[in-house]
């Protein structure tokens, strides 16, 4: 079976992603700095590089006998990144170069990449395709724009074929427990909710319930991970067979508002939640939906978890 190089996967998308690879019967490598990843996630039937993507030498090594690679190795905090540029810049668009010349010199020809629902900002029309035009409002959202550019001169100029997988508002946990490391500090919604419900937290700040939206708060599009980790496989088995550079949206489709969110995980958890209204955060779109359809023509794609109270529960087997 080919041999693929996960970038990234012992964090948390990533881990899954090994797993399914795993399911699929591809021989596993991973290359993870543990920064934010977890040694725990590693799984023993793949094999483990520590490494950085700013160490080029040694991402150079852990590319020999590649057949493919999945690159989720990036920082994620938006709002850090708005503060400290210079180090998105450097891990996130300088780590991409870096990444792509490793295949070029080792002559890997194929690449599914982690980009997010952030390269679009304001929605002008929702669900949004991958025709949206990209407006990103954070530095983060901008180091996925460039490193989507990145990857199109180095189709054009070196033949390495890319799918760009731009996801929406990741969430839940692999539903038989095989994931085990929990966010560090958690930044998203869910796994706030869930330091509430373990009672790590005393109540969930909802930021903002004057939008224009059927509650008020603000509507995501909420796509559980396997589902995510899916689309990984079918992109590897994709491009493997030959087929040309994509960009896809993930997401379900369909849009959950935080009040739903917390209504969904009480019941879960017959549990009440507390919650406090605060002010709005800045930069949040009031809704964020995606087409799925690219996924679903080009990839075969098709989410499992469609209900909103499915994902949450898969959060009980960590928390
Ligand atoms: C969801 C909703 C908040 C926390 C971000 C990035 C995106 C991707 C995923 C990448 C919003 C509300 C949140 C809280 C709240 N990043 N909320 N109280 O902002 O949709 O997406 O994470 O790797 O690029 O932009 O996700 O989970 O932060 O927020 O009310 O304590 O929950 O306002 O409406 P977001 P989120």
């Amino acid at each position: 079976m080919p041999k693929v190089l996960v970038i990234g996967g012992a964090g948390y998308i990533g881990s899954h992603v090994v797993k399914a690879l795993l399911q699929s019967q591809y021989s596993v490598r991973v290359y993870d700095d543990l920064s934010s990843g977890h040694e725990i996630n590693l799984f023993a039937n793949a094999e483990f590089i520590k490494g950085d993507i700013l160490d080029y030498p040694s991402l150079n090594e852990a590319m020999k006998g590649i057949d493919a690679v999945v690159f989720l190795a990036a920082k994620k905090a938006v709002g850090e990144s708005m503060i400290n540029p210079e180090k998105y810049a450097v891990n996130n668009i300088v780590g991409s170069v870096n990444v792509l010349n490793a295949m070029a010199e080792n002559e890997v020809k194929a690449i599914v990449f982690s980009s997010s629902a952030a390269v679009y900002g304001i929605p002008q029309y929702v669900p949004m395709d991958e025709k949206h035009p990209l407006n990103p409002l954070n530095f983060y959202g901008f180091t996925k724009v460039e490193t989507e550019r990145l990857m199109q001169w180095y189709d054009a100029l070196k033949g390495i074929k890319y799918t760009s997988l731009r996801y929406f508002n990741a969430a839940g946990y692999d539903a038989d427990g095989d994931v085990k490391g929990k966010d560090k500090e958690p930044q998203n919604l869910l796994p706030i909710l869930m330091e509430v419900v373990t009672g790590k937290r005393d109540f969930l700040q909802i930021f903002g319930n004057d939008y224009d939206t059927r509650d008020g708060t603000c509507l995501r599009d909420y796509i559980h991970v396997t589902d995510l980790a899916t689309a990984h496989v079918l992109s590897i088995k994709r491009l493997l067979e030959g087929k040309e550079s994509l960009i896809v949206n993930l997401g379900t489709g369909t849009g959950t508002s935080v009040k739903e969110i917390v209504i969904a995980a009480e019941k879960v958890f017959e549990k009440n939640i507390p919650v406090k209204y605060a002010e709005r955060r800045s930069g949040d779109p009031a809704v964020l939906l995606a087409s799925n359809e690219t996924a679903r023509k080009e990839l075969g794609w098709e989410p499992k978890y469609t209900n909103i109270e499915d994902i949450i529960r898969t959060f009980a087997k960590i928390y």
